[in-house]
């Protein structure tokens, strides 16, 4: 039986179909709502708002279950790899063993970029941010490979994708490589898809690179829990800049901008910041819980805290036992981990936090294992960005085959109504 639901204005009623999803999400879907009443929406933040119908990822925040594609992230976190996990996102099934090696030899192809690149590195200071630096050279690549995606095309389709999977992990470590004054390198095709992003970071000039099979998995598995998490801001920001059937390329970096923000990805590197400075004050956490709780202050418990998840952030719990693996694996000893363990304690203890649903996300743990990886802080964003890529590509790969409209949305005005134009002499 299909479902309706009434509104009713000034003595009006207008009936909207209700969209059912496969996990019995419901949705009043009010595409007719402007044209038939000439009335709108007002969700800013879009926390009510659908902004399309997809099947890539599903989540619910009450029960803290994340699932690609119907497998979940505790499942695949365990089992798969990250390319196997790219694949699964970006075409919707798990690949069998000669998909995943097609998939792997064509990235394998086009893991190089244009020496060129390396002017335009070569031009932003050591000191710029790492972020910045990686969605420039993800939009100067739209310039070295101009042809425009026939989204009609699956072929083409398949193509753009794999470029981007492939050339994206050699800027992500030329970036690190930029930082820290290193010299740029390809990589080498003989090894594993994030094998041969930790070579790329990690190689020294002067040393026989050495495999770490708890610095990969670590990755790894990092990777794959950031590699999708439906329509959050970056993601949202994919869809909407492709929606304007800009290039892959294009909204891949306006993606990276969004990503940046300490309110979305950068808050990994917040974390850690947080912790550090709270060290440095002498490790008073009772402090810092009364200033995230102190509303005239704007401080606010990074790594807590999270749009959809209430209850738990499913990602964080295999995050944190991966990070105690890694120090444990390494022998690190760190005393941040200890500050971060004390602050998540008290925080979960604590009826300002728990009236609020505030737990700690993924972010929370995840910066204390790149960390221990020896990844600089100011990479951390670059590392979400490089998990985040499958997911991208796959949304962005979604709406153009769903062939959604542009997105534009609507405003309520608040500004001035009209007035006459005074002369600059008599303002
Ligand atoms: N510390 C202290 N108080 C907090 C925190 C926090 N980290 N997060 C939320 N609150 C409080 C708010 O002050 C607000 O209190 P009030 O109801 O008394 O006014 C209440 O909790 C609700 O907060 P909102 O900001 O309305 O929640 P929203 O869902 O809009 O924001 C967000 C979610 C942005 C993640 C927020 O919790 C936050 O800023 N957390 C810290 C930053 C962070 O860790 N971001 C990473 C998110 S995960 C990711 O992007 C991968």
């Amino acid at each position: 039986m299909s479902k309706t639901a009434t509104l009713e204005y000034n003595g009006e009623k207008y009936e909207f179909p209700v969209t059912i999803g496969t996990e019995d999400e419901i949705a009043i879907d009010i595409k007719t709502l402007r044209a038939n009443s000439g009335i709108i929406t007002l969700d800013p933040g879009y926390k009510n708002t659908g902004s399309c119908e997809s099947a890539i990822t599903y989540l619910d925040g009450e029960k803290g279950i994340l699932r690609y594609r119907g497998y979940t992230i505790e499942e695949l976190a365990e089992k798969a790899d990250f390319l196997e996990v790219a694949y699964l996102l970006i075409f919707g099934e798990l690949p069998t063993q000669s998909q995943l090696d097609k998939f792997h030899d064509d990235i394998r192809d086009q893991a190089v970029v244009d020496e060129e690149m390396k002017k335009i590195l070569d031009s932003f200071p050591k000191s710029a941010h790492p972020m910045g630096v990686l969605a420039s050279l993800t939009s100067a690549l739209i310039a070295f490979n101009p042809s425009s995606v026939n989204v009609s095309s699956e072929e083409d389709m398949y193509k753009a994708i794999v470029k981007l999977m492939a050339k994206f992990p050699v800027l992500v470590a030329w970036t690190l490589r930029k930082k820290e004054g290193l010299p740029l390198d390809y990589g080498d095709d003989t090894l594993g898809y994030v094998e041969n992003i930790a070579k790329m970071m990690f190689k020294r000039p002067n040393k026989e690179y050495k495999k770490n099979d708890i610095t990969i998995n670590a990755l790894d598995k990092l990777l794959i829990l950031h590699a999708d998490h439906e329509q959050n801001c970056s993601t949202s920001t994919v869809r909407i800049v492709g929606s304007s059937h800009a290039g892959l390329f294009a909204s891949i970096s306006a993606g990276i901008s969004a990503l940046w923000g300490p309110l979305h990805g950068g808050a990994n590197q917040a974390v850690i910041e947080m912790l550090e400075g709270i060290k440095a004050d002498g490790g008073d956490t009772k402090k810092y819980m009364a200033k995230a709780k102190d509303k005239n202050d704007p401080f606010r418990l990074m790594g807590f805290g999270h749009r959809v998840y209430k209850n738990f952030d499913p990602r964080a719990r295999i995050i944190k036992k991966a990070a105690d693996d890694v120090l444990g694996n390494l022998g690190i000893v760190d005393p941040v981990l200890d500050i971060a363990k004390g602050l998540e304690k008290e925080a979960l203890e604590d009826q300002y936090f728990v009236d609020r649903k505030l737990y700690p996300n993924v972010d929370f743990y995840s910066g204390i294992i790149y960390r221990a990886l020896n990844i600089p802080t100011e990479m951390f964003t670059v590392m979400f960005a490089m998990g985040r890529l499958p997911g991208w590509i796959a949304q962005w790969r979604e709406m153009r085959l769903r062939n959604e409209p542009i997105g534009r949305p609507r405003q309520v005005y608040i500004g001035e109504n009209q007035r006459a134009f005074v002369d600059i002499s008599k303002r």
